[in-house]
C-alpha cells in the first residue's frame, strides 16, 4: 500500500507574508499491483509487476476492482510495439476485463478507459462503456465475452452479412477469436468449417460445434473446402492468421464470397490482387472492431445485449482454456505468442 501522500499546504510565496494556513490535507492514496511495460520488446523481459497508485477516475469514469482480465494477441503485439495502438511508456497492458465498480458494487465488463490497463488490481473504465454482467455469468466468462465475441459478431453479421445455411470457414478455430467465430457462426445457422494446428486444437473445434475440421498444418485446406462444399467454396472466410492462409483462402472462396481480414498472427500481411477479386467476384472485407467505439458506439451496446441473450440461451459460451494468477501474465503472454493456448487465457488478481 502506498499511503500518506501529502497534497497541498506547501507555501509558494517564499514565506514573506504572514498568513493563517489550514493544516495540510492528507489523503490516503491506496496502492495496487499492476503489470507495466517499461520498454518495447519481449513481454517477459520488458514487463514488471509494480506497486503503483490506484488510478483516479476522471469525469465520466468509474474505478473498478479487476475480478478477471482476458488475454488477447494484441497484448503481445502492443508490448512489442507492433500494434496499431502505441500507448506511451510505461503502460499497463490488458484490453479486456470483468470488474466490480468500487462505488456501486456492480459487475461490469469491457475495456479499460482510453487504452490498455486491465492487468492490474484496479482499472478505470468509461461509465458509458462499462457493460453490465448478467448474474449467472462467471467472472472468467465475462472477461472473455467482450473483445473476441464483439469482433466476431460485428465481423460475421455487420461486415460479412453471414446468412443461415451459408458456408463459413474459420481459420485458427481454437484461438480466442476463432472459438468465438465458430460458436457465433453456428448460432447464426451457418455450416462451419474450421482450421486449426494439431490434433488437440482440431478436437476443440469439433467440441465447439464445427461441422468439419481441418488440421491446416498437415493438410491443404483448399481442396478439402472445395470438396466439402460441393465445389461451391466458402461464402464467408474469417481470417485472423493472414500470410499463406489468406493467400490460400482466395482459392476456395465462393462466388460473391466475403473474405474477412481479422488479423495477421502468422506475422505476414498479405495482399489480394484486384484482378483476382474482380475475376472471382468476391469481396475482401476489412474489420477493425475498435473503430465502432468511435464511429458507432450504440452498436456495441446492441451487440452486448445480443451476446448476453445468446449466452443465456446456451448458444455461446467462451472457452476459457486457462485461468492464471495475475503474477503469471508474462508466461501467459509467451504462451499466446508461441501458439500454445486454446480459447481464452484469463488472469485473476
Ligand atoms: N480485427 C479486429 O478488430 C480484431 C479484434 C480482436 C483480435 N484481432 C486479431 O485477431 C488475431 C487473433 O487474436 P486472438 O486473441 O484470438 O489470438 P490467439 O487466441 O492467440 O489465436 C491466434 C491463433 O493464430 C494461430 N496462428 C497461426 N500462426 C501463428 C503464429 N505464427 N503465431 C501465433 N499464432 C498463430 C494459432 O492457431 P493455430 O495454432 O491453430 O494455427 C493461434 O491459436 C490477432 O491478430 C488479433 O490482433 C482483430
Amino acid at each position: 500500500m502506498l499511503a500518506g501522500k501529502v497534497a497541498g499546504g506547501g507555501s509558494t510565496d517564499g514565506g514573506a507574508s504572514p498568513r493563517v494556513t489550514a493544516p495540510p490535507r492528507v489523503w490516503q492514496c491506496p496502492g495496487m499491483r499492476a503489470w507495466r511495460v517499461h520498454s518495447l520488446g519481449d513481454p517477459a523481459e520488458v514487463m514488471s509487476l509494480d506497486e503503483v497508485e490506484q488510478p483516479r477516475p476522471g469525469p465520466g469514469q468509474v474505478l473498478v476492482e479487476v475480478l478477471a482480465a482476458g488475454l488477447n494477441f494484441p497484448d503481445v503485439l502492443m508490448a512489442q510495439g507492433q500494434y496499431q495502438e502505441r500507448p506511451p511508456l510505461p503502460f499497463t497492458p490488458g484490453v479486456e476485463l470483468c470488474g466490480e465498480i468500487v462505488d456501486t458494487g456492480q459487475r461490469v465488463l469491457g475495456s479499460p478507459a482510453g487504452g490498455p490497463g486491465a492487468f492490474a488490481e484496479y482499472a478505470l473504465m468509461d461509465a458509458d462503456a462499462a457493460w453490465p454482467v448478467p448474474e449467472e455469468m462467471s467472472d472468467e466468462h465475462a472477461a472473455s465475452l467482450y473483445l473476441t465475441y464483439q469482433t466476431g459478431y460485428v465481423g460475421l453479421h455487420r461486415r460479412a452479412a453471414l446468412q443461415a445455411g451459408e458456408w463459413l470457414l474459420v481459420h485458427a478455430g481454437a484461438g480466442g477469436v476463432g472459438t468465438a467465430a465458430i460458436q457465433l457462426g453456428k448460432a447464426a445457422g451457418a455450416k462451419v468449417i474450421a482450421t486449426a494446428g494439431g490434433a488437440r486444437k482440431t478436437a476443440i473445434c469439433t467440441q465447439l460445434g464445427a461441422d468439419h475440421v481441418i488440421d491446416y498444418t498437415s493438410e491443404d485446406f483448399v481442396p478439402i473446402v472445395k470438396e466439402l462444399t460441393g465445389g461451391h467454396g466458402a461464402d464467408v472466410i474469417y481470417d485472423p492468421v493472414g500470410g499463406d492462409v489468406f493467400d490460400a483462402s482466395r482459392k476456395c472462396i465462393a462466388f460473391e464470397g466475403r473474405l474477412v481480414v481479422v488479423g495477421f498472427t502468422s506475422g505476414r500481411i498479405p495482399a489480394a490482387p484486384a484482378n483476382h477479386v474482380l475475376v472471382k467476384n468476391y469481396s475482401v472485407v476489412g474489420l477493425h472492431w475498435g473503430l465502432y467505439r468511435k464511429h458507432d458506439p450504440a452498436r456495441i451496446g446492441m451487440v452486448h445485449e445480443e451476446l448476453c441473450r445468446l449466452f443465456a440461451d446456451g448458444a455461446i459460451e467462451p472457452l476459457v482454456g486457462q485461468v492464471l494468477p495475475l503474477a503469471e501474465a508474462p508466461q501467459a503472454m509467451a504462451a499466446i505468442a508461441d501458439r500454445g493456448t486454446v480459447g481464452k487465457v484469463v488472469l485473476k488478481p
